[in-house]
């Protein structure tokens, strides 16, 4: 069966990308073989997963730049099941071109309110773009930090509906787990009790992708 390729990107910083490609990494790696690839300059991926006190927790990371990125995925794609790729908040590098390129599934990981849902509009257009060269990329809003206590606002729904890409019916909700997995090293999963929430929502993910 060839790999499921998949890559968290938005140009925009801080939507949560990191957070998701690791935390996706982790749920697929409990499946099958998995490899994460990151893709970002800054390294954050690979520093979190080389604090992972867990063996076993999360699959194993390689780190790399715009130049190698298409051939690392390639060759990660040949002895994994699955490939998370995190992106750099950027769409100048070059780096995020030669990933969405390379993958089939790009997840773009939004804040739940339309103004930062807007911030992302040159992404949807890169996404475009690229789909008349790369036909099987298929494209979603995966909304983070979602409030526990609401459902996403009615103008939140609305400028989704409007934006031009479909979102999945699961996202991510703003939970402390999210956090302490990050400084603790590990994903969500490895926290037990603590993260159980956290990676019910991971799976809901994981599951809607593995669908669509
Ligand atoms: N669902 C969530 N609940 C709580 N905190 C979250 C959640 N998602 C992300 N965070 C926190 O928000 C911050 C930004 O997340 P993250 O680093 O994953 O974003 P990013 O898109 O990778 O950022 P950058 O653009 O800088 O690469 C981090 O401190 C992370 O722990
Ligand atoms: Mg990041």
């Amino acid at each position: 069966m060839p790999a499921l390729r998949i890559a968290l990107a938005n140009q925009k910083g801080g939507t949560g990308k990191t957070t998701l490609a690791v935390n996706l990494a982790a749920g697929f790696h409990r499946r099958a073989a998995t490899a994460l690839v990151d893709a970002d300059p800054q390294g954050s991926a690979g520093q979190w997963a080389r604090l992972a006190g867990q063996p076993d927790d999360l699959p194993q990371v390689r780190t790399v730049g715009a130049a190698a990125v298409e051939a690392v995925i390639g060759e990660a794609a040949r002895t994994h099941r699955y490939v998370l790729v995190d992106c750099p908040p950027h769409l100048q590098s070059g780096a995020l071109d030669a990933v969405m390129h390379a993958v089939d599934v790009v997840l773009i990981p939004v804040q739940p309110s339309p103004l930062d849902l807007w911030a992302s509009v040159d992404m949807a257009d890169a996404v475009r773009d690229t789909q008349r060269r790369n036909t099987r990329l298929r494209a979603y809003l995966v909304v983070n930090q979602l409030d526990r206590r609401n459902a996403l606002s009615g103008a939140m729904q609305q400028a989704l509906a409007e934006f031009g890409l479909p979102a999945l019916a699961n996202g991510l909700t703003r939970r402390a787990a999210f956090r302490s997995a990050a400084l603790e090293g590990g994903s969500v999963y490895a926290l037990g009790h603590r993260g159980a929430a956290a990676a019910a929502d991971v799976e809901a993910i994981i599951k809607e992708v593995l669908r669509s």
